[in-house]
Order: structure tokens, then sequence, then C-alpha cells
């Protein structure tokens, strides 16, 4: 059964592979989204090296000169997106959007490198790379922590990659919708609109590109001039883990100064996730900053946390959140709680299961030593393949998948599962 289904993930990589970068499936989204490649080069890594490295090096040929790496390159026209280069107004050659995504490259690279069969390719194309994620790392601590923290805060909910969570309602109403141009929404000629945000959260997302736009896209200016700024546990999370992975490459290579740095902001990080956690939860929770108050939402942003090496009893309790959840549902791990009323099983980020993320909590609960958990994490991933089909996320009563299809990152999670080791943090 596993040699079929990696046959079948690794033709969605083919379908949608453009060349140089991927495209996370035809129709919905065209063009090369920054987490989606980051994760996807780790499945083409299993068969493709070469291929793999450039999928990443792709996306870094595009970085703002500012360190700051784009969510979205737009590499060719296709205007079945909405909204495309021209609400953006970036200004580069190849247009790009504005914001940035989960910070993942820095964990992808060190897994194509340990894993290397071409170690002479793996050091040459790593040793070019580090210094842009390094470059990208500091620009998150300069820009989106300007207080100096430790946590960055996303200003904008694409950034967080999960667009609709339930963690944003409250801060997303604070955000006006006066002055937003009309548009006409493409994703939802695309899947179905019940598994996608809604128009009142659409208009305010694009508020805030043309707020930010107005600002001239200054990252100097956007953090405090945002009326979003959240600061979301997963995402300091997967960055902590990703400035740790770093520091080990840099030390590795014997690039030491990238190394002390990567390695510092990575200590800090995780001393500052410690004012994130919840005892009443048992989970990691938001916090908002415009408001100077935490968040309490049990999304799955707090269990993420895992991803990053977090003191081992929230590992653990994190695990035991994540079995008692699997006492409720057939498949794990929701991406909101399903007791919670704001919880809808196939509308995106707001109770769907992303394989993307089961992969990452998978991977640092299997390092925390939480075994029974990570298998059973693994195996409702892989039968939800069987159930749903290689879709972009599922619903965790049903199994259904919904959103897109022929999915690039569930394909190359699936060639992760079936074929990756799982390894300690
Ligand atoms: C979308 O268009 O749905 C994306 O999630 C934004 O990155």
């Amino acid at each position: 059964m596993s040699d079929t289904m990696i046959t079948a993930a690794r033709a969605i990589l083919a379908q949608n592979d453009r060349g140089t970068y991927t495209v996370p499936t035809q129709g919905l989204y065209p063009f090369q989204w920054n987490w989606d490649s980051c994760l996807s080069a780790i499945g083409f890594g299993h068969f493709d090296e070469a291929r793999a490295w450039t999928e990443i090096e792709t996306l870094f040929a595009h970085q703002w000169d500012d360190g700051m790496v784009p969510h979205i390159i737009f590499h060719e026209f296709d205007d079945g997106y909405f909204p495309g280069p021209d609400v953006w107004r970036t200004g580069r050659a190849v247009p790009t959007t504005g914001i940035t995504q989960p910070a993942v490259a820095g964990f992808a690279v060190r897994r194509l490198f340990e894993r290397a069969r071409d170690s002479d390719m793996a050091r040459s194309r790593a040793r070019a790379l580090l210094p842009r994620i390094a470059a990208w790392h500091d620009w998150f601590f300069r820009c989106r922590d300007p207080r100096g923290t430790g946590l960055v805060a996303i200003i904008h909910p694409w950034e967080s990659g999960r667009d609709n969570s339930v963690d944003w309602d409250a801060a997303l109403d604070r955000v006006p919708t006066e002055g937003v141009e009309p548009f006409t929404r493409r994703d939802t000629q695309h899947a179905n609109p019940a598994h996608r945000p809604t128009d009142d959260q659409y208009n305010r997302f694009i508020w805030l590109v043309q707020h930010f736009r107005d600002l001239g896209w200054d990252n100097a200016k956007l953090h405090d001039a945002s009326p979003f700024r959240v600061v979301d546990p997963g995402f300091n999370a997967i960055l902590i883990r990703a400035c740790a992975d770093l520091a080990w490459l840099a030390e590795t290579l014997d690039m030491p100064e990238i190394a002390a740095r990567s390695r510092a902001q990575a200590d800090k990080g995780i001393a500052a996730m410690e004012t994130l956690w919840s005892d009443a939860h048992g989970q990691y929770l938001c916090f908002d900053r415009a408001i100077d108050a935490m968040v309490p939402s049990q999304s799955i942003g707090g269990l993420l946390a895992t991803f990053a090496a977090i003191p081992q009893s929230r590992a653990s309790a994190i695990a035991q959140r994540i079995a008692t959840l699997g006492e409720k549902l057939p498949y794990l791990v929701p991406s909101h709680d399903p007791s919670a009323p704001e919880y809808d099983g196939k509308r995106y980020w707001r109770g769907p299961i992303w394989l993307i993320v089961n992969y990452m909590i998978a991977d640092g609960l299997a390092a925390a030593g939480q075994t029974a958990v990570v298998e059973r994490i693994v195996s409702d991933s892989l039968r939800l393949i069987d159930r749903g089909g290689f879709a972009e996320y599922y619903d965790p009563m049903t199994g259904e998948g919904c959103g897109g299809g022929s999915f690039t990152w569930t394909a190359a999670m699936v060639i992760e599962f079936l074929t990756g080791e799982r390894q300690p943090a």
C-alpha cells in the first residue's frame, strides 16, 4: 500500500512542478508560496535532491533587500487568483506580496542537508543559502519584534498561514473595512465557499493589504502601524526551531557568526515562549500585542509549539491534550478544539486537519519521546489519504477531503511519513 501511495504522491509533485518551483495546487493557488515550497522541497529530497535545493533557492532569489522573504512569488501572470500583483503593488520586477509566512526554510535546509546522498552538493548549496536565511531571521526580530521581547508578531492573518483561525477573530474585528476597493474573490470559484474564509474576513484581509501598501511596504513602519499584531506560539515555534537548525548547520559548516547569532535567537525565543503558556488551557495561547492581552482560543497554534525545543513538561502536557482530543475524534489533529462554539470541521483553519501541521507536531513530539501519540498522528494522517485523497485539508470527524485537491505539500508529507525517519530536534 505504501508503494502505491508514494507513487501517487510523486505524481502530484510532478503535476504541480513548474521547473524551478511548485504551485501548491493548480487553479486555486497558481504561484509559489513560501512555506509550501520549503515543506514540499523535503518531499522532493527523497528522489531528486538537486530539484529540492532549487525549490528553496528560487524562493530566496526573491528575498527583499531588507531580508524579508515574501509569502507569494507571482512568477507568471494568472488572473485566476485574488489578490494578485495589481493589488499588492510592491514594485518588484518579478511581483511578490509584501508580507511573509512561517519561517520553515531553516528547518527544511537542515533536513535536506542531513539526509544528503550528495554531500558535496549539499554543503555548497547550504552554504550559499545560510546567510540569506539568517538575514530573514534577523529581519523577523528587527521588524516584527521591535521591542526585543524574543517573540515576533504577525501583522496579517495570511502571514500565519492559518488565515481564518479563531485566534484572530477578536483582533480582526478591530480591523476596519471602510475604503476597501471593490473586488471579486477567485478562491470561491475553485473551492467550496463553505470550506473557505468568509467575505467579512476577506474585506479585513484586503484592508490590511491596502494599509500597508499606503505605507510604501516600509517594514520599519508596518509593525507599529498595524491594528493587527498577534504573537502566535506556532509561528514563533517554527521560527525558533529554524534558528536552532540554522545554528546547527552554521556550526557544521564553520560559519561561526551565523551560528552564534542563531543560537542566541533560539535561546531567547524558547525562554520567551513561557509567557504564552496557559495552565488553564493545557497549551500555549496567542498574545494580542495591540491590546496587551492573551487570546483564550484553543487552536492548533498552541499545540504546534512542540516543534521547538520547549520544556519536556510542556511537551507532555500537549501530548496529553492531543491524546484527549483523540478520544473524541476519529482523526487527529484538528486545527481547533471541537468543543469550542466556533469550531467548523470543514472551514479551512477553524477545525480541519492539515498534514503539514501533523508532520511538525509529530516531529516535535517524537523528539520529546511521546511515541504513542506520534504513532496515532502518523497513522491518522495516512488513513486520511485513503479516505479523502491528497486534499488541502480534512474534516476531523468524517475524514472528507476539503479545499483544493492534488495538493503538493500534502503529497510531500505523505512521502515523509512513509520514508523519512523522525529525528530528534
Ligand atoms: C489564500 O489565498 O487563501 C492564501 O492562504 C493566502 O496566502
